[in-house]
């Protein structure tokens, strides 16, 4: 995690930078620093958010200089204080880096070091990396993008860096394995960040370094990007970005998430663009024709991934094999990574994640690769290294998510894996014509059902107001609904800090029944078809222990009404699409309890959005 920004050219830097930190924020917020070179160089960091980092420029003079770099962190090594922020300069003085990722055998470096000398004033693997690149600038007497280069040749781990010599300012060195590093490109100058957003406004131009690279800018001699491992000149691929600078705003609402939230009928509009026509045209998803074959021949689909974005697997369970019969496995990437799995030709593994980045997902896909599998990759953010590191793969075009809860990013997943299923079951036959042409339809019409879902937000923030004081909540459903109970429970616990469990409905019996009391709110999510009739039986065991009911029910069901405390209506629909819809009231009582409780909802404690660290 943590973000990096950086900027050489003949702007000032200060403003670039310091708007880049806070656009990269959602990737950490345990401290904050920058580096503003002008004839001399100014440090300044501090524990905390962007906003206190800024408080500490007081004179204007300090703001000055074309060149910078600066740095967002999420704790890894040492806990979050003004020490063991980010820029983190060498014994001398005169080397600057900043740096996302883990460096493993830092320790061992750091041994040789102090024999050497050297002085460590932090407990961070990047302050040993930023004295071993002097070292080794003194002792083979090279400049900084070789001693960059050497330096990296003996670090085990993931990094993303971008260093600066005060002895030769007219130029930054960068490198990545495992962390992103985007570099904007722009007339005689260049913008540095962990994704492009920092620098969305001044220029479109954009480079994703790959991992193994690095580059060297320098205002006189331009940029240079190498290979590390063959040490040669690469011809990097300059990508025109397509996102928009109002898409990183929060515009009229007070949170992210809740904007996030009410553009979940726009990003679907966007997800389905090009692949849902309409009900009456077959739909068109280009990586699965290509490889129709390999999807008829499987043996198996195993889905890994990590949170929110688990719990869409665990729902692709539920619709690839109702509607390919497929058999389906879902795995956490964290576990699947370490357990030494069978993997065999013929299994297609899907890796499922937003950021595209996740450190676990990416290792996991690696190892699934190794072993021979066919990995087909489903993202949200274009050009990351999931979506490079698989053989194919679908974007799910949600756009930009900043909040750190997964929102709109899980609903675009969710309905893009539906329309996947249902496209490769119609193919394979599996199927009833009918059936899908009906949820087709269903499809088809869902960012309008979608607005009308979001027409409930007053109700639903009514009602978080009578949950304020609760130290619990158990979320509950069956079937196609159960991952929904997950979701809506891991998104109250994450930005509201209160306790919560999801469980399928008839669990309840097994053990956790014994935790209801009158103190005890459940969210039953209750739609007719499917289960509907067990539900209602889950919901009296509930009421004959005096739980308080949330419940989400179709419309017009009087039935769960009576033994609710509370309900929440969603239109009627097919059981496929009733998780999707049923989500989203979810989202938003997460979202009204955390807000009341004055939490900060975008960006939660201890958290991070993109977890580019195992
Ligand atoms: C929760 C959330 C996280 C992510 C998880 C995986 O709201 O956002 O649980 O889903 O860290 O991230 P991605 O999808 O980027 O791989």
């Amino acid at each position: 995690m943590c973000g990096i920004v950086g900027y050489i050219g003949n702007k000032p830097a200060y403003d670039i930078l310091i708007n880049g930190l806070k656009k990269l924020e959602y990737r950490g917020y345990d401290s904050s620093g920058i580096m503003i070179y002008k004839e001399k160089k100014i440090v300044k960091k501090t524990k905390g958010k962007v906003a206190d980092l800024e408080n500490l420029f007081t004179n204007s003079n300090e703001k000055k200089g074309n060149i910078g770099i600066g740095h967002t962190r999420w704790a890894t090594h040492g806990p979050p204080n003004k020490t063991n922020s980010h820029p983190h300069t060498s014994n001398s003085g005169e080397i600057t880096l900043v740096h996302n990722g883990i460096f493993e055998n830092y320790d061992s470096i750091k041994k040789v070091l102090i024999k050497k000398g050297y002085i460590f004033h932090s407990e961070t693997d990047s302050e040993v990396l930023v004295n071993l690149i002097e070292d080794i600038i003194k002792t083979k007497k090279v400049k900084l993008g070789k001693a960059v280069y050497y330096a990296l040749k003996q670090v085990v781990g993931a990094y993303a860096i971008v260093v600066f010599d005060s002895k030769n300012p007219k130029e930054i060195v960068g490198a990545r394995l495992g962390s992103p590093l985007a570099i904007g490109v722009g007339d005689a100058e260049y913008y540095f960040g962990s994704d492009a957003t920092p620098f969305l406004e001044f220029t479109k131009s954009c480079i994703y370094l790959n991992d193994n690279e690095m580059f060297i800018v320098n205002l006189e001699k331009g940029l240079t990007v190498r290979e590390i491992e063959k040490d040669s000149i690469i011809d990097p691929f300059v990508q025109e970005l397509k996102q928009n600078i109002e898409e990183v705003e929060k515009g009229r609402y007070e949170h992210f998430m809740l904007k996030e939230i009410f553009e979940q009928p726009q990003s679907i509009t966007d997800t389905f663009r090009g692949r849902l026509i309409s009900a009456s045209h077959p739909i068109s998803i280009s990586s699965l024709k290509k490889y129709y074959e390999v999807f008829k021949n499987a043996n198996r689909i195993i889905f890994i991934s990590c949170g929110t974005s688990w719990h869409s697997s665990l729902l692709a369970e539920y619709y690839f094999e109702e509607l390919l019969r497929i058999p389906v496995e879902v795995e956490y990437a964290s576990e699947f990574r370490y357990r030494n799995p069978v993997i065999n030709k013929g299994d297609i593994v899907i890796p499922i994640s937003q950021s595209g980045e996740t450190a676990d997902t990416l290792a996991a896909i690696k190892m699934a690769k190794e072993k021979g599998a066919f990995l087909y990759g489903i993202c949200n953010v274009v050009g990351s290294s999931i979506a490079r590191e698989t053989h194919t793969g679908i974007y799910t075009h949600a756009g930009s998510e900043i909040g750190v809860a997964s929102t709109k990013a899980f609903s675009c997943q969710i309905s893009l894996l539906l329309l996947m299923a249902l496209s490769l079951g119609n193919k394979f036959g599996t199927i009833n014509q009918k059936r899908y042409l009906r949820i087709l339809k269903e499809l088809e019409n869902l960012p309008k059902t979608i607005e009308k879902v979001l027409k409930s937000n007053d109700i639903i923030e009514s009602i978080s107001e009578k949950y304020l004081d609760s130290q619990n909540f158990l979320y509950l459903g069956r079937g196609y609904h159960f991952p929904i109970a997950l979701e809506g429970a891991l998104k109250l616990k994450e930005i509201s800090y209160i306790h919560a469990e999801g469980y399928p409905a008839a669990e309840m019996k097994h053990g956790p029944i014994a935790l209801i009391d009158k103190n005890m709110p459940v969210v039953v999510i209750a739609t007719k078809k499917g289960n509907y009739h067990k539900v209602v039986s889950n919901i009296m065991e509930i009421k004959a222990r005096g739980g308080k009911i949330i419940a989400v029910v179709s419309e017009g069901d009087q039935e769960i009404e009576k033994l609710s405390d509370q309900i929440i209506e969603i239109p009627n629909c097919d059981e496929l699409i009733a998780p999707i819809l049923a989500n989203i009231p979810l989202q938003l009582l997460s979202y009204h309890i955390a807000n009341k409780k004055g939490c900060n909802v975008d960006q939660p404690r201890n958290l991070a959005k993109s977890v580019t660290v195992e």
